[in-house]
């Protein structure tokens, strides 16, 4: 529900679960400035939380600024943390102010033009409210939309930009939110590389302003688009934290800054480094939108309440809530060596352990046997599949599998008929080189003709057979990244306007083909955020696909992502990212924490392997619906643990899932508590009955295989109320 109170100038957003005031307040001159006085459980009145806004209450009035808590910091008036905001205008002035104009509330939520953002499917989901603030020099003005949803404690923010005045203004900081929080927060991230995405690093408190970012275009596989502001008490069952995820997949910067007052401010926005935007008289932009969720009972239920939102309010489509198939990708089998008669060997092997679909990935179209060209030709190269790719499918779906496909419709190999014919149609700045990486270069999908190609060379290939998934795959990041066809000085655009283009081209190809499933990539997880699962429900967590190394990566993965949106599969061993040996059951027992596939030739398995490859494709089966969609607890930290451990709940069973990475010889037995357990009585792996609470209170005994990287997974069956 939320509130204006006029006497007392405060909006408060609340539901169940969290409260969020925003108040005005006269500044010097009697203007109203906006400022975010309480985020946390929910307040009877909010005008119990008005102390907290008076962090800096004994400072000079100067200093004043540089305490209060404001709901959209804007540059050049004295509030030397980031800001949200700057607007230069045509003398280079960069001085922005906003003030109150006026708000208005609304059932439901409105969509976000051109860019992905969470929605509901009834009005009743959720509320919105805008908040009008205006420039009164320059005529901008900053529509601050704020949804609460009904049932989750989660907050969805943005800022739609207009130019209400009569000259250009240039945007050089368009940020989403801005989130003030008083008192001391650790800062928690996910940080990493290509093969090691996504670990969780937690700072302790500091007076300092720490960033998080991306300017290689994409979000990267550096920094997540994703922060949690933690109690320095919060542990996964208890304390404060808020975890806020930027729903874009280009350049971002999160930054935290803790000041001398005491107070912790959270930015989250475009990366102002390489973002710049002009903004014409009458003319708007639109920010991406920040998903804010609070938790007074630690990270565990944070993470839950984004889950939630992810699953139901960002992820759309025919696949949001099915059961995701099992499926067989030949990278890791055969790189790009393979032919018609290769991949239907392992589509055999495959279709006889009961997996359910295949997906050639990279090498099927152009001349393309090594990565030095093609991309952008998206017609099947004959010599490995002489029938094409609609004979292939139909034999793949004579198996009984489906038939999936691999793309990377951004790139352009300079080796390919498409750069030949069109060489000004790749990102470049005029006059320099053109560096590849991988190498490719980048189209430049902020060109309309550019999508348009892009739009008809996949559905063309779509159209051409029976696909039923596509993992859409982006392999390099930016460099000397320009636009043949942007002028007047709006080279600084070309990052977004890439995203815009992008998403256009995504929004049009999973409408045109809503049954088929998409999987994003980037080089592995480099891509892993909210704005992409809005297209396409489930991502490449990595292409470390060794089962140690994805304890941590999906472990890290889960702070702010369901597992319904995490690619995990079986590959072969020794490891080819890491060089170990597990085993087949740890390997599987891993990848049960994600959407779960294999990546290895099923043709060369011995028989014990391919025994328990049947047995995991039957388990996975059962137990789907309730790793993909059921309420996933962390429980043991890898980080921290040399046993790791996680859950999976629903109203069927509880899953417990245990891995311990090193075996120390006489080390005695290992218990773990299960949490969260729903009510009812369970038939444990032994047959005996245990309770909710027999689970929660005297938690069960581990028992490994012998040897290192053993794991333990154990399902809980829920006894039915007649029996
Ligand atoms: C990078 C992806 O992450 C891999 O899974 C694979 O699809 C290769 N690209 C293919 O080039």
């Amino acid at each position: 529900m939320i509130t204006f109170d006029p006497e007392r100038r405060l909006f408060h957003l609340r539901n169940e679960s969290v409260s969020l005031v925003l108040c005005l307040r006269p500044d010097e001159e009697g203007t109203l400035e906006l400022l975010m006085a309480y985020l946390g459980a929910p307040l009877h009145d909010p005008a119990a939380c008005l102390h907290l806004i008076n962090q800096g209450e004994g400072a000079s009035f100067d200093s004043l600024r540089q305490a209060l808590p404001y709901a959209c910091p804007t540059e050049g008036r004295g509030d030397y943390r980031p800001a949200l905001v700057c607007a230069v205008d045509q003398q280079g002035q960069r001085c922005t102010e906003l003030f109150y104009e006026g708000h208005h509330i609304e059932t439901g939520k409105p969509r976000l033009d051109g860019l992905p953002a969470s929605y509901v499917e009834k009005t009743e989901e959720a509320e919105t409210l805008e908040i009008i603030l205006r420039d009164g020099l320059t005529g901008l003005t900053a529509r601050l939309r704020y949804t609460l949803f009904a049932a989750l404690p989660v907050i969805a923010a943005s800022i739609l930009y207009e130019n209400g005045g009569k000259n250009p203004l240039t945007l050089t900081c368009a940020g989403s939110a801005c989130v003030t929080l008083p008192g001391r927060y650790d800062l928690m991230h996910l940080h990493g590389a290509w093969a090691k995405e996504r670990s969780v690093e937690r700072l302790s408190p500091a007076v300092l302003t720490r960033c998080l970012s991306s300017s290689r275009g994409a979000s990267g596989h550096e920094h997540n688009p994703f922060a949690v502001l933690a109690a320095p008490d919060a542990d996964e069952f208890s304390g404060e934290c808020v975890g806020a995820a930027l729903m874009y997949s280009g350049d971002f910067q999160i930054s935290a800054d803790e000041n001398a007052y005491g107070s912790t401010r959270l930015t989250l926005g475009l990366n102002p480094r390489t973002f710049c935007w002009r903004l014409g008289p009458g003319k708007s932009f639109q920010s991406p939108e920040a998903l804010i969720a609070y938790s007074d009972a630690g990270l565990n239920a944070m993470s839950q309440a984004l889950h939630s939102l992810i699953r139901k309010h960002v992820c759309r489509g025919y696949w949001r809530d099915r059961e995701r198939p099992i499926l067989i990708n030949n990278w890791e089998a055969t790189y790009f060596d393979f032919n018609h008669e290769k991949i239907l060997q392992i589509a055999r092997s495959a279709a006889e352990t009961g997996i359910e679909l295949f997906a050639l990935d990279d090498g099927w179209f152009g001349k393309r046997n090594t990565d030095n060209c093609s991309l952008g030709d998206w017609v099947v190269n004959r010599e490995k599949l002489p029938g094409g790719l609609s004979a292939l499918a139909k034999a793949i779906n004579d198996l009984g599998l489906k038939f999936g496909l691999w793309f990377e419709p951004e790139m352009v190999s300079p080796d390919s008929d498409l750069y030949r014919a069109h060489p000004d149609w790749c990102l470049h700045a005029e006059g320099r080189r053109r560096t590849t990486a991988r190498n490719q270069l980048i189209l430049d999908m902020s060109r309309k003709d550019v999508q348009d190609y892009v739009i008809e060379a996949v559905s063309g290939v779509l159209r051409s057979a029976p696909i039923a998934y596509v993992k859409w795959d982006m392999n390099r990041n930016f460099k000397e990244a320009g636009s043949a066809l942007l002028t007047d000085g709006r080279q600084g655009e070309i990052g977004h306007r890439y995203m815009l283009g992008l998403y256009r081209v995504l929004e049009e190809i999973t409408a045109a083909f809503p049954q088929v499933l998409f999987e994003s990539c980037s080089g592995g997880g480099g891509r892993f955020d909210a704005g992409m699962l809005y297209y396409m429900p489930q991502t490449w967590t990595s292409d470390d696909t060794d089962a140690v190394e994805r304890l941590r990566i999906q472990y890290g993965t889960s702070l702010c992502y369901p597992t319904s949106a995490m690619g995990a599969h079986v590959s072969a061993v020794p490891n080819h990212q890491a060089g170990r040996v597990t085993s087949m059951r740890t390997r599987g027992d891993v990848a049960l924490g994600g959407n779960f596939g294999y990546e290895l030739d099923l043709s060369a398995q011995t028989p014990e392997d391919m025994e328990e490859i049947r047995r995991q494709v039957k388990q996975v089966k059962a137990l789907r619906r309730t790793t993909q969609q059921g309420t996933f607890t962390r429980l043991q930290s890898p980080f921290e643990n040399n046993i790791a451990a996680w859950q999976f709940a629903d109203e069927n069973r509880v899953i417990l899932c245990a891995y311990r990475v090193l075996n120390h010889p006489n080390a005695g037995p290992a218990f773990i508590r299960l949490k969260n357990v729903p009510e009812g009585v369970y038939t444990a792996p032994d047959g005996s009955n245990l309770s909710a609470n027999d689970l929660m209170r005297a938690g069960v005994a581990l028992s490994f295989p012998h040897g290192d990287f053993a794991s333990r997974v154990m399902v809980f069956e829920k006894q039915t109320q007649n029996g």
